[in-house]
């Protein structure tokens, strides 16, 4: 049995050794870290899965980043355990994370990943959203967490301390 809850600040160390294992090395020097660097994680939205020994199953963290001066959440890093792949947690954190982005407020989300996975959580490639370079505009997603919050919405993304325009 896994459950789900909000990370707290005692799991990040874990978290952070259990994305250097689901991700190849250097997951850090890619472009996206650079919208991360210095600012926190939003401790709301980010979860943990444990097992019932405690042991760390699964995360997903959230920044918050700007489009246009736009307000929106960068999803990611996300990860299961190898141990774990396969029996629908990345989905289960997901969708619970989506859910309290929602209620949180927030309008709209986007990564860095591969379409066919998080199609079916609703996201779909963004036209003319650039994230920092390189990154391959088709791997660049959207989510609207209200209808149409992508709409008419084009630009780099930016650092959150970038300041609305
Ligand atoms: C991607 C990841 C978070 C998915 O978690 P998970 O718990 O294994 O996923 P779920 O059990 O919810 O879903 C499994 C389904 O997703 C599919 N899937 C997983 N990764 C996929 C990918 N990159 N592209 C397409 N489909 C993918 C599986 O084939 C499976 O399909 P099925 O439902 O038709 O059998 C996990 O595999 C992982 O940590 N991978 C390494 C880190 C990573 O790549 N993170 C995402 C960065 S974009």
């Amino acid at each position: 049995m896994i459950g789900l809850r909000p990370e707290r600040q005692a799991d990040w160390w874990e978290v952070e050794a259990l994305f250097d294992l689901c991700f190849a090395p250097g997951r850090e020097a890619l472009s996206s870290y650079r919208l991360r660097d210095g600012i926190a994680p939003l401790a709301a939205l980010s979860r943990v899965a444990r097992d019932e020994q405690d042991i760390l199953a699964g995360a997903i963290r959230f920044w918050p980043v700007r489009v246009s001066g736009r307000a929106a959440l960068l999803l990611g890093p996300v990860a299961v355990h190898p141990t774990h792949q396969g029996e629908g947690l990345g989905g289960a954190l997901i969708r619970d994370a989506l859910a309290a982005a929602g209620e949180a407020g927030w309008d709209r989300v986007l990564l860095v990943g591969d379409a066919p996975y998080y199609g079916r959580f609703g996201f779909a490639r963004l036209d003319g959203v650039e994230m920092p370079p390189p990154t391959n505009p088709d791997r660049v997603l959207g989510h609207a967490l209200r209808p149409g919050a992508w709409d008419g919405l084009r630009g780099r993304v930016m650092r959150w301390d970038s300041g609305r325009t």
